[in-house]
């Protein structure tokens, strides 16, 4: 949500802006804008849609906007809607200050009344508006009381601090001004900020795309903070002024990554690249003596030992991946394990202390649900693992221990690759449990690591063989809906399977589990209408493949369209499947690493035989920092 940049050095901080925002665009949006300091001045423009429309609208402006110090902004309306006077940067009264912002002002109805009260003019509906007034006023007391600040402190930087201690509410702001082009300042509060450390130049980011083709060198703002850039680097402080140290690290992905490489469509290459991402998950993940390795451990091996109860809290697809895990923990570790969807955990009170251990599931590591669920549980002495596929964000830091995904970037805002990262990461995490716990053997989590091993491998033979269903999916582009059924793990199979329809194709698309289907839902089957079915393996739970026959027999006789995803030699399906899609044999608890492959592609073709753009759906951001 909300694309930022952020921008002070020897370039031109349009094109850096621009081309920043363009690498943002993933992240979802519905307006942009730009502000430049311009030879004592700050010119701003801004355009409702997409950047192609702020793009034409620069070409058409007579007032260039060359600088070296600059914002960009991209978009996504939630107080007003997405119009150009909505649009940032926003400025005071005076046109000095620009400001961009992602996250929310909670307390802006109030400071907006103030305001008004003391004879601002505000123009637009959104909350960030009043920031760029309360700096004005800020900077107004600042030159009254000049003698009160310390030497070398930047007017700006104070101001901006002051600002944010009456601020409630998430939120990154980034800010210049007319009178001080040797500075950009920004600060944060549960939303994301990242700065680029260039040569000679100096970032601020909501993420290192932005920035990754002028440099890897990256910094991580802690949470209350407010960092001045300058051309020669940052100083940084809390909301109070007192110093402190950023965390630098190093990107290790370039900017080739973040491109499509060949493909039309991000989605698609990273549905490609999904084996060489589950072996990056996995590699180097358990020790000689069978420890995980977690990449920033804060947790000793007792604490583990002492756990009692498992959490797992995430939204969305990694919700999912939540609920996959729920199987493998309860089955190897004995431990109860309940899985939540982020957004409601912390509302109803959960039972929690410091033998708990939640697990929190977030691509981005920047989604606000899962941070403030991290929160509740720290506040409650859980312990809490984070498992991210984003260095640097948010979630992993204020988590006890992390373990990365290292899936390398994701753009397509539907998550694919990192969903099987996170499945991957969340076996690990429950092998390495029941191995402390004494539950398994040395032995038998050498041999389930082994099958995790070979996984890769068998995603990519998936892929080789998912044709079929391409085509499949380009015959059902008419379809109204589509239900998706699925038995123990391969019911969040089918719940994923379901939610990638929705957000790509904007089908209707249901996931049951496929025994709940004859209370109530069996009510939806008409002549025609397409069914998924995750079929178990026959092998390892063979009463659960018995009853998801009887399942696909239900639906059939009731004139459902059966499509049936079962593994190779799995004959007994054959006669009730109207098409059959096959997957290679795995063991059970590993199956949805291959079996959510080919309902990625189903729902990213059918998306595209609708002429859809499955990188951006609509109303969609790949980063949702607010509630
Ligand atoms: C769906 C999708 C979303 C995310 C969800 C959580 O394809 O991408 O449902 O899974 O918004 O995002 P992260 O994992 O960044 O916390």
């Amino acid at each position: 949500m909300c694309g930022i940049i952020g921008y002070i050095g020897g370039q031109s901080a349009l094109e850096v802006a621009l081309t920043g925002l363009r690498r943002l665009e993933y992240r979802g949006y519905d307006s942009a804008g730009v502000a430049v300091v311009v030879d004592g001045g700050l010119r701003t423009l801004r355009r409702a849609g997409k950047l192609a429309n702020l793009e034409k609208a620069l070409a058409e402006t007579e007032a260039g906007l060359s600088g070296t110090t600059g914002i960009g902004h991209t978009r996504w309306a939630t107080h007003g809607g997405p119009t150009d006077t909505n649009a940032h940067p926003h400025t005071d009264c005076t046109s000095a200050v620009g400001v961009i912002h992602n996250g929310i002002i909670e307390n802006f109805a109030g400071l907006r009344a103030g305001l008004e009260h003391g004879g601002h003019e505000l123009t637009s509906e959104t909350d960030t508006e009043v920031v760029a007034h309360l700096l004005e006023d800020e900077l107004a007391t600042l030159v009254r009381d000049g003698s009160s600040l310390p030497a070398g402190t930047n007017p700006l930087t104070e101001a901006l601090r002051r600002v944010c201690g009456r601020l409630e509410g998430a939120f990154t702001l980034v800010v210049v001004h007319r009178d001080h082009p040797d500075v950009v300042v920004a600060a944060r509060r549960n939303s994301p900020l990242v700065v680029g450390l260039g040569a000679g130049e100096t970032f601020l980011a909501s993420d290192v795309a932005a920035f990754i083709a002028h440099t890897r060198n990256a910094l991580e703002i802690g949470q209350d903070q407010v960092v001045e850039a300058r051309r020669d680097g940052v100083s940084i402080t809390d909301f109070a002024g007192n110093p402190v140290e950023g965390r630098p690290y190093h990107v290790d992905w370039d900017a080739s990554a973040a491109e499509k490489g060949g493909y039309p469509y991000f989605m698609l290459k990273e549905i490609s690249e999904q084996p060489t991402a589950l072996a990056d998950t996995l590699r180097g993940r358990l020790s000689d003596d069978a420890e995980i390795v977690l990449d920033e451990e804060r947790l000793s091996t007792q604490d583990f030992r002492d756990i009692d109860k498992v959490f797992i809290v995430a939204c969305g697809t990694a919700y999912h991946a939540g609920l996959i895990a729920k199987y493998a923990v309860e089955h190897w570790t004995r431990l109860p394990c309940e899985v939540e969807m982020a957004s409601e955990f912390r509302y109803r009170d959960p039972v929690l202390d410091r033998s708990t251990l939640v697990i929190a599931i977030s691509q981005s590591g920047e989604t606000l649900d899962t941070l403030m669920a991290v929160k509740h549980a720290r506040e409650q002495k859980a312990r809490v693992l984070a498992i991210c596929n984003t260095n640097g964000s948010t979630i992993p830091r204020e988590s006890d221990a992390v373990l990365y995904t290292r899936c390398g970037p994701e753009v397509g805002v539907a998550s694919t690759k990192t969903f099987l990262g996170q499945v991957a990461a969340c076996l690990l995490v429950g092998l390495y449990l029941a191995q402390v716990r004494g539950v398994l053997y040395g032995d038998e989590v050498a041999r389930y690591v082994e099958r995790l091993q070979a996984t890769p491998t068998l995603v990519r033979e998936t892929l080789a063989t998912v044709e079929p269903v391409r085509a499949l999916a380009r015959s059902l582009v008419d379809a109204k809906a589509v239900l998706f059924l699925g038995r123990h793990v391969g019911y969040p199979v089918a719940l994923e399977g379901a939610l990638k329809l929705k957000e790509l194709a904007y089908m209707h698309a249901e996931g049951f589990p496929a025994g709940e289907l004859k209370h109530g839902p069996i009510a939806l089957i008409e002549p025609g209408l397409p069914v998924v079915i995750v079929v178990p393996s026959p092998r390892g739970r063979s009463h659960l493949h018995g009853k998801i026959v009887s399942n696909i027999q239900e639906v059939r006789a009731r004139g459902a369209r059966t499509i049936v995803i079962a593994e190779e030699g799995d004959t007994i399906v054959e006669p009730y499947a109207e098409h059959l899609i096959r997957v290679p044999a795995t063991p059970t608890l590993l199956a949805p690493l291959v079996t959510t492959v080919p309902l990625q592609v189903f729902a990213c073709e059918l998306a595209l035989a609708r002429g859809l753009d499955v990188d951006q759906p609509r109303n969609l951001a790949k980063s949702v920092t607010v509630e």
